[in-house]
């Protein structure tokens, strides 16, 4: 095997000097060439996208887009969702390591003591539309909780960093299903800590003050496994923004709000809703060649909702597991002949026999069938993308606390290639043409 490369070396065409750069290597995934230095070379490297841009260290999240493999902690995905519970693997981002059983029964307890809201934030809620989308008023919400939780936001501070993280993940399912009721106009639903993370967030959601209501176990055991399998994809679009908005020091609340605001993009975290109205626009089986036309036409907008992602170049791991988890719950609803779920089916099956799509490999993500899950527990399409930022919510605070803790961390500040007018005279109005 031919010896890994420690140096790249950048030669100009212009007899310039050419330029050294080291290079790094992780624990797994690409090399990297140390750029560091190269701005003092006058010469910047251009990346819109950051398609080939490492932008930090990280030890918390691995992708391997070729093989299809997303390991948490070094952990296989499809381990921790048979195996965990959601607070088991979020304990996992943010220490690195798997509770052991006193270490899990502390971290729910703690967990446990931060579920409710101040009471006033309710009125942050009812300043809101009614029919205001979720995500909007959850970006509002946990932006406003850094003026109700101000006593440990020293971000300099690890103890305080804890505590925030705490909060936000204890408060964020209280958040999105308050989201929910405020939008139904029915009473807010307290917490209730008997019940497990992923329950207590279905009892929110569903409950009503005036009947006693049970989350169903398998419904429930689904619904931990859709936030497992989200909680953390290393440096996608909403991570990089919590860390370019926690680089500058600004407090953990506005950096997950930002996070919350770019996830709620139909490229990211929104292509799960977007993939539930997509299944119903086409409606039938019959005009799925007429959407495939569509989003192979370059001069249309059209994309397939769902499939394609920026570092999967094969199957996603999470949409094998989720589509497992559809077949779960769709059975255990007596709902295995769901339309959707047969056209989500067809739809897959005719796409990855499709050149387009096979040439480009763009196959289904984990968007494709957690819509479709959600959908058959009774979850509205305009919550998908909430309960996505509530599972985020755990990779969000680990990959934050990593930043803030991390000596070598700088306030997010990238260049630019600048194509705009160079210096000119101020002209006054009277003379502008
Ligand atoms: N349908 C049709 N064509 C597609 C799709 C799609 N879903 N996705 C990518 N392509 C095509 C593009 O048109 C492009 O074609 P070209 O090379 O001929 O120009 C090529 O595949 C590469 O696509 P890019 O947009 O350059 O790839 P990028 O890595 O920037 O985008 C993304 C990835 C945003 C996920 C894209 O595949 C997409 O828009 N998918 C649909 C939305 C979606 O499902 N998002 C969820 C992402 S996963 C998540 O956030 C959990």
């Amino acid at each position: 095997m031919s010896k890994k490369p420690t140096k790249a070396t950048i030669t100009f065409d212009n007899d310039a000097n050419s330029i050294e750069l080291p290079m790094l290597s992780g624990t797994a995934g690409n090399d990297v060439i140390d750029i560091r230095n190269l701005g003092k070379h006058s010469v910047f490297t251009y990346d819109p996208g950051f398609m080939s841009t490492a932008a930090c260290q990280s030890n918390i999240t691995f992708i391997d887009g070729e093989k299809g493999q997303l390991l948490y902690r070094g952990y296989p995905i499809e381990q921790l969702a048979e195996h965990c519970d959601f607070l088991e693997v979020s304990y996992l981002l943010m220490h690195g390591e798997l509770p052991n059983a006193t270490q899990k029964t502390e971290f729910t307890s703690v967990i446990n003591s931060h579920t409710m809201l101040h009471d006033q934030l309710s009125n942050i809620f009812r300043g809101f539309r009614r029919d205001a989308h979720p995500m909007a008023v959850m970006i509002g919400v946990v932006g406003s909780m850094s003026a109700f939780y101000f006593d440990a936001m020293d971000v300099y501070n690890p103890q305080h960093r804890i505590i925030s993280a705490h909060r936000l993940l204890a408060k964020i399912p209280t958040i999105a299903a308050w989201s929910y009721k405020y939008n139904l106009g029915q009473p807010f639903m307290h917490p209730k800590n008997k019940l497990n993370y992923a329950e207590n967030f279905i009892h929110m959601m569903f409950a009503t003050p005036c009947e006693e209501y049970t989350p169903n176990p398998i419904l429930a055991r689904a619904f931990e496994k859709i936030l497992i399998l989200h909680a953390d994809h290393e440096q996608n679009a909403s991570t990089s923004t919590v860390r370019l908005v926690g680089s500058s020091g600004a407090n953990p609340f506005a950096s997950i709000a930002a996070g919350i605001a770019s996830l709620w993009g139909p490229a990211h975290g929104g292509a799960n809703e977007a993939t539930l109205d997509m299944l119903e626009e086409i409606g039938d089986v019959s005009r799925i060649d007429e959407f495939i036309k569509r989003a192979k036409d370059k001069s249309d907008s059209f994309r397939l909702m769902g499939f394609g992602h920026r570092v999967y170049r094969s199957m996603d791991p999470r949409a094998a597991i989720m589509q497992k988890t559809c077949y779960e719950v769709l059975d255990e609803l007596g709902l295995h002949d769901d339309p959707m779920f047969k056209l989500a089916l067809k739809l897959e099956q005719i796409a990855l026999e499709d050149d387009y799509f096979v040439s480009k490999k763009l196959y289904p993500n984990v968007d494709f069938y957690s819509g479709i899950v959600m959908r058959a527990m009774g979850i509205p399409n305009s919550m998908f993308t909430a309960i996505f930022a509530l599972a985020r919510t755990a990779g969000w605070i680990a990959q934050w606390s990593e930043m803030n803790a991390d000596p070598e961390h700088k306030i997010g500040r990238p260049r630019q290639l600048y194509t705009g007018e160079t210096r000119r005279e101020f002209v006054p109005i009277g003379k502008r043409k």
